[in-house]
């Protein structure tokens, strides 16, 4: 393709704000598909899961051709939590659409991902999105949106941001919102503009080869593939290449097969030139940062920085005698398989094997990240059993602790506001900005990780379930917390220890949660939030029914919760058949499991 009629465009969102519905959209008008291809397959959403919750997890990319022009569509992730990979895959970028609910207006997501686009000197393209919205309240959203490019110190010239009003879902975009809607209405003019407004890639076709890899990408067919933009340069099958890795090493390769991204699927091409995106297969060892390079003259890009994990997990087999060993995959070497599997893919996770028990420690960005991991492997038939979530602490040079921090955006209805407000203080939040309009009050907090994890069960209570919370890492910043545990040389925070004051095992289909209060507001919350879905709770000391942990003065309490109605936040630590983790904030020890009779 000739490089002037390429244009490469990112496009960026906050989760649910439409980015699939609309890039279909593109996809069905520019008549793309092939005929017997059913539309509504969300083609840049392919993962089982992704389709259920309808999230984009991995970037993918897709291409149409329109009045002449090849438009490369760049999907990045919608959630935060996979943000290192949304700056990776930004750098493939010449322009970027952002879209923005034309009722919500901008969220954490759209602060962060704008943050990057400008980082990036992309020009961007703003596209207020449902507009058909019956509360769509489209001037409100667009001086929001103003506000944001003030706020990220925009250039003058990038304020001055052209924008689109859509709706995906019907199929029609305009100009100015009150325009009418003709003969049903079509995208055009987003295909327009992005001509019009994302330059051509640069680079020079006769510079040495340069095509740095972004993002990882799997099939069981291709093996691993290696996705970035041609920067410089050629890249023909069979020609002889380096690969530069971050190591500083240059290995000789042959490229045995190159793919383009059509809009239905991967296309297998002779060779690529500057400003195409493509996938290179064929090289198993291929990862995120690598470039591709002239033989001759090589010269690698700069180096691609990968966000460190700030959650981690245990993944504890479950081929005990206690388990119910339903699944068809129990054991620890079934896991670590399936771990070392998903690595090939997944840049930003980590795993290794537990030390001190059988399992491994799972590391990631952010629950969300982890818990897709858990729900595709249990649907694959893998059955574990996972520990709370724990937000990685970190030192500086001077041996400060740091720990997690995100920015939250929560909008509640102002009747509501009080308990909330009264919580996240209680969760060391600070607030950074609140304000009202239309009887809903929109607070932004900076936010220990810590506080939130297993906080949102609790906001929907205290919003009568109908408050909106969303987060995004912000930075590691100083511990907020009073005590941190030392164990092993990790360090464990007050709140966790307490709260993670558990031990869990099965029994037939049930578990016992064991909860010692420390921090009265963390163990209360727990027992609170295990209380509803238990059948019975008892204190295995004093052998009596235990509704109320604090009301009773009692110092432990044994909660037994069906297994099925535990979630991913339970805590769930099993170690043997006679012993147990306990963690008080003072220790974490091993001990004999109580002697709990169970009463009917
Ligand atoms: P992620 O992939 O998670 O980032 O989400 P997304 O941004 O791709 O959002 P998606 O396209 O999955 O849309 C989210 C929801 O909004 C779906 O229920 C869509 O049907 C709906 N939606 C998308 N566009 C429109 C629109 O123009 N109008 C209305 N009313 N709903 C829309």
């Amino acid at each position: 393709m000739e490089q002037s009629k390429i244009r490469n465009v990112a496009i960026i969102a906050h989760v649910d704000h439409g980015k699939t519905t609309l890039v279909d959209e593109l996809f069905k008008q520019s008549g793309m598909f092939r005929d017997n291809q059913a539309v509504s397959e969300r083609l840049m959403d392919s993962g089982d899961i992704e389709k259920e919750r309808g999230i984009t997890i991995t970037a993918k990319n897709g291409s149409y051709h329109y009045d002449d022009h090849m438009i490369n569509i760049i999907d990045t992730p919608g959630h935060a939590d996979f943000g290192g990979q949304v700056e990776r895959v930004l750098r493939m970028a010449d322009g970027a659409l952002l879209l923005v609910d034309a009722q919500e207006g901008p969220m954490p997501q759209t602060y962060f991902v704008l943050k990057k686009a400008l980082e990036n000197h992309l020009p961007v393209i703003v596209v207020i999105n449902k507009i058909d919205k019956p509360a769509a309240r489209c001037d409100w959203v667009v001086d929001q949106v103003f506000d944001l490019f003030v706020k990220l110190n925009a250039p003058d010239h990038i304020l001055d941001f052209p924008i689109v009003y859509a709706s995906a879902k019907e199929g029609y975009a305009l100009l100015n919102p009150d325009d009418e809607i003709v003969d049903g209405g079509s995208m055009e003019c987003i295909s327009r503009m992005i001509i019009e407004q994302t330059p051509a890639p640069v680079g020079s076709v006769d510079a040495p080869l340069q095509m740095q890899v972004g993002t990882i990408d799997y099939s069981p067919y291709l093996g691993r593939l290696g996705i970035g933009k041609v920067v410089n340069g050629t890249m023909t099958i069979n020609q002889p290449i380096a690969v530069a890795r971050r190591d500083g090493s240059l290995t000789p390769v042959r490229i045995t097969k190159i793919y383009r991204f059509e809009c239905d699927g991967k296309v297998s091409i002779e060779s690529a030139s500057v400003g195409e995106i493509v996938a290179v297969a064929g090289m198993d060892d291929v990862n995120v940062g690598v470039t591709f390079t002239d033989l001759a003259n090589p010269t690698p890009l700069p180096l691609i920085e990968i966000d460190p994990p700030t959650i981690s997990m245990h993944f504890i087999p479950n081929d005990s005698p206690f388990a119910g060993r339903e699944g068809k995959y129990v054991t620890s070497r079934h896991i670590g398989d399936r771990l070392e599997k998903e690595i090939l893919s997944d840049v930003a996770l980590r795993y290794e094997p537990l030390t001190d028990a059988v399992g491994f420690k799972v590391s990631g960005r952010g629950e969300l990240h982890l818990s897709i991991l858990i729900e595709n492997m249990r649907r694959e038939g893998f059955e574990f059993q996972v520990t709370r979530p724990q937000v990685i602490m970190r030192e500086d040079d001077n041996g400060q602790v740091l720990e997690p921090y995100e920015t939250l955006t929560v909008d509640v209805d102002e009747l509501y506001q009080g308990p909330v407000i009264e919580k996240l203080g209680k969760l060391k939040g600070q607030m950074e900005e609140m304000t009202l309009a239309n009887g809903m009050v929109r607070l932004i907090y900076k936010i220990p990780t810590r506080g939130l994890l297993g906080y949102k069960s609790q906001f929907m209570t205290d919003t009568k379930g109908m408050g909106m919370m969303a987060y995004v890492f912000s930075e590691y910043g100083p511990y907020a917390g009073d005590i941190i545990n030392r164990v092993n040389g990790v360090l464990i925070a007050k709140e966790t220890c307490v709260a993670v004051a558990f031990a869990l095992f099965n029994l037939q289909d049930r578990g016992y949660l064991i909860v010692k209060p420390g921090d009265p507001l963390y163990a209360g919350q727990i027992v609170g939030e295990h209380a509803r879905a238990a059948d019975l709770v008892v204190n295995p000391a004093k052998g009596k029914k235990l509704t109320n942990m604090r009301a009773s003065g009692s110092d432990e309490a044994v909660i037994l919760v069906p297994a099925k109605a535990m979630t991913l936040e339970d805590c769930i630590a099993y170690i043997n058949d006679d012993e147990l983790v306990e963690v008080t904030p003072q220790s974490i020890r091993l001990r004999k499991k109580p002697g709990v009779r169970i009463r009917s």
